[in-house]
């Protein structure tokens, strides 16, 4: 599996150390309120079990289910909740995906969390793509910014697989 990865784009180690540095930005800003973390599966799987070990305040964990992709390395443009939301009323929502791309699927999800009557919604991402969103939204916390290239590995599939590596890598088909 790991011959096809054209390059390692973030080590395993470069990715913790940031997560120990995002972790007491996100205390900072939640300054003492209870978390209720939303982690979008399956991609940000990998991101949240790191992340919410690095917060130790009352916290409690929910998942959505978001489809913007089939499968493919394109955007369909439609978000699709599955299963619907959690009970997230009065809550101070800190939402977990792992890349933000086009911002479709960010800016679904918090819309809804705050329809669904969340006290506030505050967003978190290991990636950020430089480029222009399809929508307007930016993370409120992010690990890392990177360019607008197809990454794979933790968390990050490309057609179901590759979530598994501990590093972001890119693959050979789409290597520069
Ligand atoms: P949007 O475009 O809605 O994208 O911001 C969010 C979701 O799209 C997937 N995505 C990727 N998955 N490598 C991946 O493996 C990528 O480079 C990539 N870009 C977007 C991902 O599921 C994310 O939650």
């Amino acid at each position: 599996m790991e011959s096809l990865i054209e390059k390692v784009l973030i080590s395993e180690d470069e990715i913790h150390k940031r997560l120990d540095s995002m972790a007491l930005e996100i205390l900072t800003g939640f300054d003492g309120r209870p978390i209720t973390v939303v982690a979008v599966l399956k991609g940000a799987l990998v991101l949240v079990a790191d992340l919410f070990r690095r917060l130790p305040v009352k916290l409690d964990i929910e998942f959505v289910t978001a489809q913007s992709y089939y499968g493919g390395t394109e955007t369909t443009g439609e978000v699709k909740v599955i299963g619907g939301l959690p009970d997230v009323k009065g809550k101070s929502i800190l939402l977990v995906d792992d890349i933000l791309d086009t911002g479709l699927t960010m800016e679904a999800l918090k819309s809804q969390l705050i329809d669904a009557g969340a006290d506030s919604v505050a967003t978190c991402v290991l990636l950020s793509k430089v480029k222009e969103r399809a929508v307007d939204v930016e993370a409120d916390y992010y690990g890392f910014e990177i360019g607008d290239e197809f990454v794979v590995g933790y968390g990050l599939d490309y057609t179901g697989h590759y979530r598994n590596l501990p590093y972001i890598g890119i693959l050979k088909e789409f290597g520069v």
